[in-house]
């Protein structure tokens, strides 16, 4: 069973994810993690972010490791944890024009097909490409403001930089966002974290 939250940035997909997961006992996958992770790579690696062929080369020799615990993601290079270091400002800049090379796409979802399910797989493609079959698919959003109000209190800019930096990553992301047609949508703008979990828990139960 698996079950799909996407969303555009900041919208409370992980946050949520990890909820529901905990309340059904299951792990949840974050696939922006390991866009996230690519992007750390690359950029360390003095790479040209926008030459696909040497990233894609740079990471198949480097090994990448997601491991989905219920109560909060981690990445591993080898042996060494890297988890901490994926949700930088320079990392938030740079991550979409990773995402958008079909070949790290088909590196991210070769890891996540061959998890084992039950999970909750959350990202923007997950009930769309990578996931299709999933019975339960939801789909987050919010306001620019809300998100960047909120992402406000896990990054040192203010709230307009924030808001314009996620506008920006929306924008360049717009070709893998999309509710899929069986995804229920839900505006999170309204409700507290705790509701939008109960609201999807309950509508997985029937
Ligand atoms: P994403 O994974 O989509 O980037 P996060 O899970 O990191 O989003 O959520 C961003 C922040 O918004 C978190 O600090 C989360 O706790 C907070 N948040 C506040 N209210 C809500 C809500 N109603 N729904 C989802 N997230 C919320
Ligand atoms: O948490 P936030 O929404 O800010 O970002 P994330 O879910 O960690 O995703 C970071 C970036 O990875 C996104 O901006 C997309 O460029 C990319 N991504 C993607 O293309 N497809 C996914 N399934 C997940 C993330």
């Amino acid at each position: 069973m698996i079950v799909t939250i996407d969303g555009v940035a900041a919208s409370g997909k992980s946050s949520v994810s990890g909820g529901v997961a905990q309340a059904l006992g299951i792990p949840y996958v974050s696939s922006g993690l390991l866009y996230r992770a690519a992007t750390l790579l690359g950029l360390e690696g003095g790479l040209d972010l926008q030459d696909a062929p040497r990233l894609l080369d740079h990471l198949r020799a480097h090994p990448v490791r997601l491991e989905p615990l219920a109560a909060g993601n981690r990445v591993w290079l080898g042996e060494q944890e890297i988890t901490d270091r994926l949700h930088s400002t320079r990392i938030d800049r740079g991550v979409s024009v990773v995402a958008a090379h079909p070949a790290v796409r088909a590196w991210v979802d070769e890891q996540l097909r061959a998890l084992p399910e039950p999970f909750v797989a959350e990202g923007r493609d997950m009930g769309t490409n990578v996931f299709p079959h999933a019975p339960h698919k939801f789909y987050l959003t919010a306001s620019a403001r809300i998100r960047a109000e909120r992402r406000s209190q896990e990054r040192p800019e203010n709230i307009p930089e924030i808001e314009a930096a996620l506008l920006r990553r929306d924008e360049l992301d717009r070709g893998q966002i999309a509710p899929a047609p069986d995804a229920r949508v839900l505006d999170t703008g309204p409700m507290t974290l705790d509701q939008v979990i109960q609201t999807i828990l309950a509508d997985i139960r029937g």
